[in-house]
């Protein structure tokens, strides 16, 4: 008899909400760090763990950057992305859109990006490598996301997303940008001209809106244009807000166990996921950063199950609005829709 996780590993799905570098586990790290090929360098299991203490949502961010720091150049990116497919595959996941924190490569390393103006392209160059390997050897598809640091200088963001808007054109992989980071320091409203001039380069636009923050952060995310909101925890405090995205089918990336370990959800009973599917939202459950966070997607699938009740049928219908929601051509999505009525 299949249980109810294999099943689960089964399904197939897609992951919309995953940052690159928030997958990276503390056993990765260490294999990272044994790259640079320095015996001295390479850093303990404990070291690396330590890395990923953090109390609330600011710590977080903190220890995300201090993880980011760690990668030093595209042998481990590589790896890194490498790992991440691995793991993908393993829980069923079959395409995913995964956000590069671009705005932090470039934030990180000020000096190395003025003597080297290619670094970037170099790393890119081995995320791609990992990528066609990924699609050829485990069938996972992966989209890449450019995400700026929505603290940082507006500067910033544009270079972050004029980079993404330049190299789409011999890289289709990238599919899309999105802002990160402290909502509480800045909204959505002083980025409307740069996703603008993104969704006119053809890139797809998504924002995280209402994690740490209220039903007014994501009406400012929807009224820049943001396609796809990632969090929107809050939005169920402004009924209007509820209806027009019901309304509008708006694509939410609900991550319930980061809301829970960053302490702006108090626990899974609260989250608001079921609340949100069954007053017909479009939602969508994914990880975030499961490395920091302890759950991944597929285990996303079944605490909604265990914690929320969601039966077989509405598992389905999670991953049904996964591909739907995904940037897939329409004929990929019907290709895994019709999969996913058979399984
Ligand atoms: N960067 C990585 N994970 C994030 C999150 N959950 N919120 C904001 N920025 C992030
Ligand atoms: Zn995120």
């Amino acid at each position: 008899m299949e249980t109810m996780e294999e099943w689960i590993r089964r399904l197939p799905k897609a992951e919309l909400h995953l940052h690159l570098e928030g997958t990276i586990t503390p056993r990765t790290l260490v294999e990272l760090s044994a790259l640079k090929g320095e015996q001295a360098s390479a850093m303990t299991l404990a070291e690396a763990e330590a890395l990923y203490a953090y109390e609330d949502f600011t710590g977080f961010l903190q220890a995300f950057k201090a993880v980011v720091t760690e990668l030093r150049g595209p042998a481990e990116y590589e790896l890194a992305a490498w790992r991440m497919l691995e793991a993908l595959a393993e829980q069923g996941v079959r395409h995913a859109e995964v956000y590069i924190s671009v705005g932090v490569i470039f934030r990180l390393r000020p000096e190395e990006d003025r003597r080297d103006p290619e670094l970037f392209a170099r790393i890119f160059a081995a995320l791609e490598r990992a990528r066609v390997r990924g699609e050829r050897e485990l069938g996972v598809t992966l989209y890449w996301i450019f995400d700026a640091v929505r603290h940082f200088t507006l500067d910033e963001a544009a270079r972050v997303f004029r980079l993404a808007a330049a190299m789409r054109r011999e890289h289709p992989s990238i599919v899309g940008i999105g802002l990160g980071g402290d909502e509480r320091q800045a909204g959505s409203e002083p980025f409307r001209a740069l996703y603008a001039e993104a969704a006119a380069a053809g890139l797809r636009l998504t924002n995280h809106a209402g994690e740490t923050t209220g039903p007014e952060a994501i009406r400012e995310a929807l009224g820049i244009g943001s396609e796809r909101l990632g969090h929107a925890l809050s939005a169920e405090r402004d009924a209007a807000l509820m209806e027009e995205l019901r309304r509008r089918q708006v694509p939410l990336e609900l991550n319930p166990g980061s809301n829970v370990r960053t302490g702006v959800c108090p626990s899974r009973e609260e989250h608001p996921l079921r609340r949100y599917f069954d007053a017909g939202l479009m939602v969508t459950v994914n990880s975030d950063d499961p490395a920091f966070f302890g759950a991944t997607v597929a285990d996303e699938y079944w605490l909604a199950h265990a914690v929320h009740g969601f039966t077989r049928e509405e598992l389905r219908r999670l991953a049904e609005n996964s591909f739907r929601a995904s940037f897939l051509p329409e004929v990929e999505k019907q290709r895994w829709l019709d999969q996913i009525g058979s399984c």
